[in-house]
């Protein structure tokens, strides 16, 4: 055999979130890690928020693999993500103090570092962007918003990465010569920018952040590695590796809706990015959608329902019932009903094998539940995604109206036991994406689940 081949494809799997983020993926990863060796995070940083759900017992996590509550696992931090060394330690922390066993967490070493100055200007470029929309307002034609980010600097850190001279990597947290080159680099090239369009504050001091980076590296020293090599030899040995999406592909900054994107690869091509594994070794590709849409910041969701009419009504319903508020920021999620044409697109990009359904359990209560088929354009219905924003923007959705059901579901544990409605739900979904549901799920809990493989 020759030194690149490796066992089956099918022993490494993905995980990835086929709309706007917060599909469930935390509770499926979480599901999924009980049959696996690794659970490695490949993309995005602390903007990531994934709840995991045992015996009503919630956690949040933002950097740690949601693999973490098995103790018996390795939870890999890839060198595709972000990292903001303080709210890893801050979650590491968190979970020790509730008995959860961290002995399992690598870092890679080329992960790039969220440094405070990233910070400082993903919330500056943020306050500009609002103060050009305000100057703007009632111009017509003009359409500047911010993006609406989270405020953790994962643009300025993607951006600094690929500006190179002044980034930061995990590695160079440990070697001071160097850290403190790059820290320089880093203030000089972006300061002076930072300051304008902040239109004030204080100069960020080389040295106070030398400190907070020395410390922040031996914190984290031991967990450090060549993650590459670590996941290549696992794959090798036939170790079962599942690979865990942050966001969601239509944030994918090339897929998504861009520019209301987040910075990184968030499909399963960001995995080879990511990790060092080709993305050929991956055999399982479950894509995570819920049973609705949601998004948090701006950008379009063509079948948003909002407003104080009816529409925002339903809109509130669901919000309140699936706790939609973010589990990172805290800020509502917008909400809409189903849209097939953009989940398929997602289905597409990631060459998915099969569907994770997750929060049926939230539609219960609805005479009729819609579902976006395609956009309407004049008379013809296109099935065609709109991945650029102003395209999207302008979409009229193309409804199908299906029955609803009142009978609340989250007991259920097996699909005879649902409302023929909401089995006729699923059905209709399987049928338009052309994939098996493996996976529904009817409420946060890791017990309700029902697994069809
Ligand atoms: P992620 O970012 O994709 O991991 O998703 P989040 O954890 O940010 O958001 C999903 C939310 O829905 C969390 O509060 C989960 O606990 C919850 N959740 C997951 N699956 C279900 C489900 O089937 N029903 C309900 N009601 N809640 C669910
Ligand atoms: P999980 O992993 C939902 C959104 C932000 C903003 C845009 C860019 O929990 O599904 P950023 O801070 O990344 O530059 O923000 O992307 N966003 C998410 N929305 N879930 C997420 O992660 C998100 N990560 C980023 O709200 O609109
Ligand atoms: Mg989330």
């Amino acid at each position: 055999m020759s030194e690149n081949t490796t066992k089956p494809a099918s022993n490494c799997s993905a995980v990835v979130g086929l709309q706007w983020g917060d599909e469930g993926k935390g509770k499926i990863v979480d599901i999924l890690a009980a049959e696996h060796d690794a659970v490695v995070r490949y993309n995005g940083g602390a903007n990531a928020g994934h709840s995991v759900v045992v015996k009503g017992e919630r956690f949040s996590l933002h950097l740690i693999p949601s693999g973490i509550l098995y103790p018996s696992k390795i939870a890999v931090i890839g060198n595709g993500v972000v990292l903001d060394p303080d709210k890893l330690l801050e979650e590491i922390d968190g979970l020790r103090a509730r008995g959860v066993d961290t002995g399992g967490l690598v870092i890679s070493d080329r992960a790039h570092v969220v440094m405070p100055y990233h910070k400082a200007e993903d919330a500056a470029r943020e306050d500009a962007l609002k103060r050009v929309r305000i100057a703007q307002a009632g111009e017509t034609g003009r359409k500047v918003s911010e993006i609406g980010t989270t405020r953790r600097g994962i643009g300025p850190a993607y951006a600094e990465k690929a500006h190179r001279a002044g980034a930061v990597r995990v590695g160079d947290l440990l070697h001071a010569e160097t850290l403190r080159d790059k820290i320089e680099i880093a203030i000089a090239t972006k300061m002076d920018l930072i300051r304008d369009l902040a239109g004030s504050g204080d100069a960020i001091e080389s040295q106070k952040v030398m400190d907070w980076a020395l410390g922040a590296g031996e914190a984290i020293a031991p967990m450090v590695r060549d993650t590459t090599y670590l996941l290549n030899n696992l794959v090798k040995a036939g170790k079962k590796v599942l690979f865990e999406s942050a966001n969601g592909t239509l944030l994918d900054v090339d897929h998504g809706t861009y520019p209301f994107v987040t910075a990184s690869s968030c499909s399963i091509a960001g995995i080879g990015i990511g990790t060092g594994v080709p993305v050929q070794r991956v055999g399982r590709v479950i894509g995570v959608m819920k049973a609705y849409s949601t998004r948090v910041g701006a950008g379009p969701l063509p079948t948003e329902l909002a407003g104080p009419g009816p529409d925002g009504a339903i809109g509130d319903r669901i919000r309140n019932r699936g706790r939609e508020f973010g589990t990172t920021t805290g800020r509502p999620r917008r909400v809409g009903w189903l849209d097939l044409t953009a989940v398929k697109y997602s289905a597409m990009i990631n060459g998915t094998t099969g569907i994770a359904l997750t929060m049926l359990d939230v539609l219960a209560g609805f005479d009729t539940i819609r579902v976006c088929t395609g956009y309407a354009d004049g008379t013809k219905v296109s099935d065609r995604f709109l991945p650029d924003a102003a395209a999207l923007a302008n979409a009229k959705p193309h409804y199908v109206d299906l029955p609803g059901f009142s009978e609340e579901i989250g007991a259920a544990r097996s699909r005879n036991e649902l409302p023929k409605q909401a089995r006729a739900y699923v059905e209709f979904i399987e049928q338009q994406v052309g994939l098996p549901v493996e996976i529904l799920s009817v409420g946060p809990d890791r017990a309700q689940t029902m697994i069809q493989v």
